[in-house]
């Protein structure tokens, strides 16, 4: 070997050094969690609740910073943008990660593999809502409602490839209606304008829902899963108020850009793990009606094998509805 030879290993060893020694100390700063959607909503309130309890295992702040638009989209691309450093990571969901393969020919990312997963956070039922003046109140009656006025009703989302924007664009096939939609920037903003009655109705997940419906300030007609949800007991199941076939459970997802390192991962990982083991986040988790992932969702190998199957899931459904969007 050549003095230069030498000299390129030794460079080369350096480098390869660094990653673990860089991993050794992490975090050594505040970390930010990128949020691809308004404050105050589903994916915002329950990013919140585990990042306080993983900013005191990490002993670092874990900030939130919301970079909404484009059904999350935005949000999703800006972290690709970012260093593989475990500085920067997101809350992902079964929008931004799934159905926003088939619904955006020109998305700038690919879900399944420009990202490194940390762990699957929740899993969350939809319920599907209403402003509370609107006449029906039950899930027959929303149905017939619907149908008779199709031209003039709205129903809010949180953008175009949106968990609230794709679950609803199903329950209006399965229905045989195409409403009007009324866009925002994240749930957060669409269920302060459904209290205030200004949109007719939402297919929400039960974390945005299950507050106002307790307050009474809006209608929920029922839970899209198979058994009731333990936040809202009093609200049917799709199959009891007679929709059977519409049953949709979203997700959040912790994800790091690629190539984030591996003892970097793992780190964030058991942040993340001791936060759902935490006995706090866990009973704000169920007032909220949220579910708690099993231990392979939670590891990254198990969450990124389930980006994949749901990415195979939504494609077809979202083909189906023949909607394309652009960012
Ligand atoms: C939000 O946090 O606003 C939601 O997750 C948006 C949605 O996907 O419906």
């Amino acid at each position: 070997m050549n003095k230069r030879h030498l000299l390129a290993a030794a460079a080369a060893a350096l480098v390869a050094g660094a990653v673990p020694a860089a991993a050794q100390t992490f975090p050594s700063r505040p970390i930010t969690m990128i949020i691809p959607f308004a404050a105050g909503g589903p994916t915002d309130v329950v990013a919140r609740i585990v990042a306080e309890s993983m900013s005191r295992s990490l002993g670092q702040a874990v900030v939130i910073e919301n970079v909404s638009g484009a059904g999350g989209t935005t949000g999703s691309t800006r972290l690709t943008t970012q260093a593989a450093d475990g500085y920067t990571i997101m809350i992902g969901h079964t929008g931004t990660h799934a159905a926003s393969v088939a619904l955006y020919p020109n998305l700038r990312y690919n879900p399944a593999a420009d990202f490194t997963p940390i762990g699957l956070v929740n899993t969350n039922a939809i319920l599907i809502t209403a402003k509370n003046a609107l006449p029906a109140n039950t899930l027959a009656e929303f149905v017939a409602w619907i149908k008779a006025n199709e031209r003039t009703a709205n129903n809010a989302h949180a953008g175009i490839g949106s968990v609230s924007h794709t679950t609803c664009l199903l329950l209006n096939s399965i229905i045989g209606v195409n409403p009007q939609t009324v866009p925002y920037r994240g749930t957060g903003p669409a269920m302060n304008d459904l209290v205030a009655g200004q949109v007719d109705y939402l297919c929400d997940q039960v974390v945005n829902v299950a507050p106002q419906v307790r307050a009474g300030t809006i209608k929920a007609f029922a839970v899209a899963q198979q058994t009731r949800n333990q936040a809202l007991p009093n609200v049917p199941t799709t199959a009891e108020a007679g929709l059977p076939a519409y049953q949709v459970v979203v997700w959040n997802a912790m994800l790091a850009p690629k190539g984030t390192p591996a003892p970097v991962i793992t780190k964030l990982n058991e942040a993340l793990r001791a936060a759902l083991a935490d006995a706090g986040v866990r009973a704000r988790l169920a007032e909220l009606g949220a579910d708690l992932p099993s231990d392979v969702q939670v590891s990254p190998a198990g969450l990124q094998a389930f980006i994949e199957a749901e990415i195979a899931k939504w494609t077809p459904v979202i083909k189906a509805a023949g909607v394309t969007a652009t960012n």
